[in-house]
């Protein structure tokens, strides 16, 4: 096959308010070259504030969700290009696994298969990682000679407990779905004909959902990782009174009478109606 164009490794599709998006290299197991992470950044960006876009998937075309780097493109073709080249290729990688954790929409990993090494900053990235049973996870760089660099070792310090994040990281031995769920790498492990299904439900229920509640939610229980208690305590006091001031007020009214006042709804089961704020 030719090779493909910057704007070919990347697919979207929206439907019903969910983006899409499919790393698009299923001939190479999707790994990221650069122009991939280019693209991926481009799509990112344009999807962020798109008024048609309530939830973004992110996922891969084929059999992988992403083989990690690219090892011809990524490493030995800017390594043969000198520091300047490596640099700007690792900002470009980093760069969009970046804005992804700190996406203004919820974000869901739909892990369909095959998810190595730099794969897992992308992993970390979504907000909610939800595998097939058939997925495989690894940190490959071991066997390869390198360290998990890219913040993969990071990621599973952060996401498992510290004796299986290290011998993960030893023994470049791959973890299946259900494992990488019990190991605390992903949300949940589904039959592989049951993910897109589960994926979609999940989406759906948060396209129900107060998206600015949801934005402050997922952003705090990023940030307060590195945080006291009393420096939590804190953050969420400014910023549930930062968000009263971008409708939240007006969405906890309203959620407060469909409750006390309307008895349509009750909190503990289930979401009040967003459609009826009134801004
Ligand atoms: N970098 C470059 N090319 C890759 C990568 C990669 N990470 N992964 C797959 N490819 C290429 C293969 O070289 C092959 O190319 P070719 O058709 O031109 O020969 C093509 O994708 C298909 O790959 P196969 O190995 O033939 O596919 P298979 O289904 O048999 O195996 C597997 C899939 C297990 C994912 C294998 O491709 C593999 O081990 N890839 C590397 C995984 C890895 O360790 N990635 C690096 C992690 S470390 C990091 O990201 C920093």
């Amino acid at each position: 096959m030719t090779e493909r164009a910057q704007e070919d490794t990347v697919s979207v599709t929206i439907e019903n308010r969910i983006a899409w998006v499919s790393y698009n290299r299923p001939e190479k197991r999707n790994c990221m070259s650069p122009k991939l992470n280019r693209q991926m950044m481009k799509v990112l960006s344009e999807l962020e504030f798109n008024p048609d876009v309530g939830v973004l998937v992110l996922t891969g075309e084929g059999v992988a969700f992403s083989a990690g780097m690219d090892l011809q493109e990524y490493f030995r073709d800017n390594e043969a290009l000198g520091l300047g080249a490596i640099r700007k290729s690792q900002r470009e990688a980093y760069g969009w696994w970046e804005r992804l954790r700190w996406y203004e929409k919820p974000t869901i990993g739909m892990i369909n298969g095959w998810c190595f090494g730099g794969a897992y900053g992308p992993l970390y990235a979504v907000d909610i990682a939800i595998a097939s049973d058939d997925a495989k996870f690894g940190l490959s760089e071991i066997n390869w000679g390198i360290l998990p660099g890219g913040g993969a070792s990071k990621v599973a310090q952060e996401l498992m407990p510290l004796r299986k994040a290290m011998y993960h990281a030893m023994m470049g031995e791959n973890l299946t779905g259900k494992q990488a769920e019990a190991q605390g790498l992903v949300t949940e492990s589904v039959p592989h004909d049951e993910l897109k299904a589960r994926v979609i439900a999940i989406a759906e229920a948060l396209l129900k959902k107060d998206p600015n509640a949801l934005r402050a939610t997922k952003w705090a229980m990023r940030r307060m990782v590195e945080m006291t208690y009393d420096n939590a305590e804190d953050y969420l006091i400014r910023t549930q009174e930062a968000l009263n001031g971008f409708g939240g007020l007006e969405a906890r009214k309203e959620a407060t009478k469909q409750f006390l006042d309307d008895k349509t709804f009750k909190p503990g089961l289930g979401t009040f109606d967003i459609t009826k704020v009134t801004k």
